[in-house]
């Protein structure tokens, strides 16, 4: 297989062909280590653009991870696949945010693939705070739950809130920032406010992660122009493993 980087994008070959059913997310869609091996050419590809310090991470500890969450959790349905399943937790594991904020958490999977990398079982560093958030109180309920289920008494937690008003008046640095809340009426244009909001509130060297820029690509085209605007973040990387995309920037 061989992947492509050009232009500020980095594409798998066979990302168009690379779809999940979204109630069954965790049926293998190919053998594990054609996945370890496009994630792998990820990271590299996110390293020489100098969005991460390094590409490897503790692949053992992941498989820990992605055990126990597909043991405790209840997910509904989800369109992480199990390659940007990967790819979240691992990027989160490199770049080890004291303070993650994440944004739409819908059942808590998101959250947990971001958060997952510093608790619970197979957790590879000590945060501070990891935040998701989810405007449905009964969503964010679920996600509480799931998040108790898989690990009790941590930094991890799950809020019914509004990220925009929530980002707007964090108290502290953020680290890494995901997004993936989708409104009502602007869908998922609403990831430009959140990162507006957020904006003055990131680290150096922050990562921002944004689900769908692949499918929600044309909603996004506002939040697109921002991040790949020099002038506002360092780098942005428009990552395509799969017919959903994920936006990897870094401020
Ligand atoms: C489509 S879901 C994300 C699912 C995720 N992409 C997956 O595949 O598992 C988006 C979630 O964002 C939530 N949401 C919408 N607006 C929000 C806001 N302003 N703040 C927090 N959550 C929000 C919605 O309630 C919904 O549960």
């Amino acid at each position: 297989m061989t992947e492509d980087m050009r232009d500020g994008e980095f594409r798998a070959p066979d990302w168009d062909a690379h779809k999940m059913n979204t109630r069954e997310p965790f049926v293998e869609l190919e053998p594990l280590q054609a996945e370890i091996a496009i994630v792998d050419a990820t990271l590299e590809a996110l390293k020489d653009a100098e969005i991460i310090a390094r590409s490897s991470y503790d692949q053992a500890a992941f498989a820990t991870h992605r055990e126990a969450v597909r043991e405790s959790f209840e997910i509904p349905w989800t369109a992480i696949s199990p390659r940007q399943e990967r790819l979240i937790w691992a990027l989160n594991s490199i770049r080890r945010p004291a303070r993650m904020i994440a944004a739409g958490v819908f059942c808590g999977f998101t959250f947990i693939c971001n958060a997952g990398a510093g608790v619970g079982p197979g957790a590879v560093y000590e945060p501070e705070d990891l935040v998701g958030l989810e405007i449905k109180p009964e969503e964010a309920e679920r996600a509480a739950r799931n998040v108790e289920a898989l690990v009790l008494n941590s930094v991890a937690r799950v809020l019914a809130e509004d990220a925009v008003a929530f980002v707007a008046d964090y108290d502290g640095a953020i680290d890494l920032l995901y997004l993936d809340a989708a409104g009502p009426e602007s869908g998922k244009g609403i990831y430009l406010e959140i990162l507006e909001a957020a904006y003055e509130r990131l680290a150096p060297g922050a990562l921002v992660l944004a689900h769908n820029s692949v499918n929600s690509a044309e909603k996004l085209a506002d939040y697109l122009a921002f991040v790949r605007d020099p002038a506002k973040m360092s780098a942005s990387v428009n990552v395509i493993l799969d017919t959903e995309g994920l936006e990897v920037s870094a401020r």
